[in-house]
């Protein structure tokens, strides 16, 4: 079993660099199917969730490219299938995009539909209704979704919720629609104002994105594009936290300040120093942490996933910290995880109660799922001895060569296949 190996203690210094945004990647590669011209998208991260995404759209027949690591050509102009195999929503399930750019060009689509994820119901109401909305006969059968209509005919929708996935899909589904759609409420964040900046480069008309209100007039068909993905704020931050925990110096590059404010912030008030400069931001902490409370929300609110990376620097601080969840209901399982390295936790509906200890202890413990999965490397890193982390397939998942950003900051961590590669590892750094 694949698992991360790490001895901690070393506080990381060193500079590192921001792949492309994952979750900008998952709207834009799903968006570019809806062209048949080539749309050529660099900054592409090279994770599994990109990776199973591109299989998905080869499966429609779609013609798809690797130019390099980082750099794919795609053209959807050989599409010949408009449906989306389990397998592959099973794997990711942001390949429900594909839903909206499907049904948006040929005005028919057939998604499975998504199962819970392991942070929580994550229901797809939103979705739909903006579909219906548009026009669509949306039919779910034998746990497919299928949306068809002769024509989709812009409407002024209102989303009871914010959410990123309701309106990057529903914006896919508008933006060849007859007419001028409205969406309101909409999400703010930034991979929802990249994705709508790609559909424009590819001769949409989509305004407001970063607002609340996004407005959008169709057009009759797209062209081909060059489009560079925006760094990662999610990977950046938790860089940040990784800096904050393990007491380090860290600058970290090819990233947008103005994305990171809410972070910047918190680790302020957590008593780090965090310097913004044009496209860097470099972060020192030193001493004792100070407590501080942590409440997720949409965008510009605090992220929900930073949730876990800044959980794991509080509980290192010097007094009692509340990190508020209210996002997802289910995004605090890695707690009992952590609890196994040291960490004085408790976990009261949507709220964790976080009491400071000096230092986490090695052990050996398991990814739950994503972000709480990165943290827990961060927790790794800050502790006295050694820890082993399972699940790792999840971190691999949103994060870029992980283990070897680690290592150029000096961090001692490596990825291992079994308790040889273990041994071998602590005789190579004792
Ligand atoms: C996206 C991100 C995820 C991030 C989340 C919140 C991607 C691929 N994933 O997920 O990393 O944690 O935003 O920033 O970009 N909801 C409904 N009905 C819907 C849609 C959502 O009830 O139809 C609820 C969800 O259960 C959740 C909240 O709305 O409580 C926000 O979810 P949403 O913003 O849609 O998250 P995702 O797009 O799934």
């Amino acid at each position: 079993m694949r698992q991360y190996v790490i001895k901690g203690g070393n506080p990381l210094v060193g500079d590192v660099t921001i792949s492309g945004a994952k979750n900008a990647a998952l709207g834009i590669l799903a968006a570019a199917i809806m062209s048949d011209e080539d749309v050529l998208i660099d900054n592409l991260p090279d994770v599994s969730d990109i990776n199973v995404l591109l299989q998905a759209i080869a499966s429609t027949g779609a013609k798809v490219v690797r130019v390099d690591r980082n750099t794919v050509k795609i053209n959807g102009k050989s599409i010949r299938s408009y449906r989306i195999d389990d397998c592959f929503i099973r794997k990711i399930r942001a390949s429900y995009y594909l839903l909206g750019a499907l049904l948006g060009k040929y005005k028919e689509a057939e998604v499975s539909l998504p199962g819970g994820c392991n942070i929580g119901s994550r229901p797809i109401d939103q979705h739909l209704k903006g579909f219906k909305a548009l026009g669509a006969h949306v039919e779910i059968e034998n746990g497919m979704i299928m949306a068809k209509a002769e024509h989709l005919r812009a409407r002024h929708i209102y989303l009871d919720m914010v959410s990123v996935g309701a309106t990057i899909n529903i914006m896919m589904a508008a933006v060849m629609a007859e007419g001028r759609t409205i969406i309101e409420n909409a999400a703010k964040e930034p991979h929802v104002v990249d994705v709508a900046n790609f559909l424009n480069s590819m001769g949409a008309d989509v305004k407001g994105a970063g607002t609340d209100v996004i407005r959008i007039r169709g057009v009759q068909k797209l062209h081909g594009s060059e489009y560079t993905i925006i760094p990662d704020q999610i990977e950046a931050g938790t860089f940040m936290c990784a800096a904050v925990a393990t007491r380090g110096d860290i600058t970290i590059r090819k990233v947008i300040p103005k994305h990171l404010e809410s972070i910047s912030a918190k680790l302020e008030e957590m008593g780090a120093f965090v310097d913004e400069m044009d496209d860097s931001v470099r972060v020192v902490a030193e001493g004792r942490l100070h407590p501080t409370n942590v409440k997720t929300l949409p965008y510009p609110g605090f992220p929900t996933d930073m949730q876990p990376q800044t959980a794991i620097a509080l509980a290192l601080a010097d007094g009692t910290s509340v990190v508020t969840e209210s996002i997802f209901e289910n995004r605090f399982k890695y707690m009992d995880e952590l609890a196994r390295m040291g960490a004085r936790v408790k976990v009261e509906g949507n709220s964790a109660i976080i009491t400071g200890i000096k230092q986490y202890k090695g052990a050996h413990v398991s990814a739950p799922d994503l972000r709480a999965g990165a943290a827990l490397v961060i927790a790794g890193l800050a502790a006295d001895g050694y820890t082993t982390i399972d699940g790792i397939e999840y971190i691999q998942r949103g994060y870029e060569n992980f283990d070897g950003k680690i290592r150029s900051l000096g961090g001692c961590i490596e990825l291992v296949e079994d308790d040889k590669d273990i041994q071998k590892f602590k005789l190579k750094i004792s």
